[in-house]
């Protein structure tokens, strides 16, 4: 079999060479246009150029779990894509959304400005029942973040497409489910994937319902968050800060106001880092299973968008 390699961003030696361990007796090719026909394909938002040269394609494999970039390219019609599944992405999800969510919620920022003042004094307390913890998004994610949230004792709901039960997470879906998920959440936490539906989903009105005091933590993408609404609303006292993690452009331009705003954080997309060896291990096992004509996990339903 031919496997091609085409990923932007990311230096392609080290998966060359992890793709070629797990698939022993396959050629790994690096695309560069005149590349021939492969059978399979490792991507992260490859050009438009490299889908129109490999229209026979049978499986395409994104190198992270988000699939957007490649959804605003022309596909080839009868091709599977494939993103990874978890892959070790889930448990550093968890940790980075539990840290944001202790941080805010115990004041750490405030007690590290006092340290700098070398001041010791203690704050008021607060209770976790008053710091209720929306997810939005309940996939492979969103679900093991909600397990890490109620682990801690907050109060947990989701928000999905689909009906969902997942024990000691209340769960909420549809349009119909949106508004009453919103006002029973004091923490927005967004683990969609981006799509038609979900692009610019937090905004104004979606984030006024949240219970006053609210804290967003945006893990998923850039576009679910409409920038301006989202500072008029710290601005206002109506939300009391935010961690975000992804951007509408990356890296976050120099005179972007999220930069210098006091109730934000920035961290440059880092939340849950695709794992390599992981990856290459699900990739490769996902192959055989395929070319046996066994159904494999993340498949993308290019209805859906995710
Ligand atoms: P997933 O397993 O596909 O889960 C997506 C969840 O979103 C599902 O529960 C789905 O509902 C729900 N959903 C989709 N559209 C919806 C809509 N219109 N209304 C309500 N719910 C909707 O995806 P995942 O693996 O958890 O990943 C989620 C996203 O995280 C990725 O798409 C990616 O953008 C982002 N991500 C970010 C980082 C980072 O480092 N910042 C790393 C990895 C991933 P159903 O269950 O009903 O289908
Ligand atoms: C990262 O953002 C991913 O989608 O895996």
């Amino acid at each position: 079999m031919r496997i091609v390699f085409c990923a932007s961003d990311t230096k392609p030696g080290p998966w060359l060479e992890a793709l070629g361990a797990a698939l022993p007796g396959d050629t790994i090719e690096l695309w560069q246009p005149g590349t021939p026909q492969a059978d399979y394909a490792v991507v992260w938002s490859p050009p438009q150029q490299f889908l129109d040269e490999q229209p026979g394609l049978k499986g395409i494999f994104n190198i992270g779990a988000g699939v957007d970039a490649l959804m605003k390219l022309r596909l080839p019609a009868e091709t599977r894509l494939v993103r990874i599944d978890d892959g070790g992405m889930a448990v550093q999800m968890a940790e980075f959304v539990c840290h944001a969510l202790v941080r805010h919620v115990r004041e750490l920022d405030g007690y590290e400005q006092d340290r700098q003042q070398g001041k010791w004094s203690f704050r008021k307390p607060r209770l976790r029942q008053d710091y209720p913890v929306g997810i939005m998004g309940l996939g492979v994610l969103g679900q093991r973040v909600a397990q890490a949230v109620a682990h801690f004792e907050f109060p947990v709901q989701g928000w999905s497409r689909t009906p969902k039960q997942i024990p000691g997470v209340r769960c909420h879906s549809g349009q119909a489910g949106f508004t009453e998920f919103l006002a029973a959440s004091r923490v927005l936490v967004c683990l969609l994937p981006l799509t038609p539906d979900t692009e610019g989903i937090m905004n104004r009105e979606s984030l006024s319902r949240l219970q006053p005091g609210g804290y967003v933590i945006n893990v998923a993408r850039g576009g679910h968050l409409v920038d301006e609404d989202l500072i008029a609303l710290l601005d206002s006292g109506h939300l009391a800060g935010a961690a975000l993690d992804v951007f509408r452009t990356e890296p976050l331009p120099a005179a972007h106001p999220f930069w210098r705003h006091p109730k934000i954080t920035v961290t440059p997309h880092t939340s849950a880092r695709t794992q390599r060896e992981e990856s290459v291990a699900q990739i490769a096992r996902k192959i055989h299973a395929l070319e046996r004509g066994e159904p494999v996990a993340g498949v993308v339903d290019r209805e859906r968008g995710y």
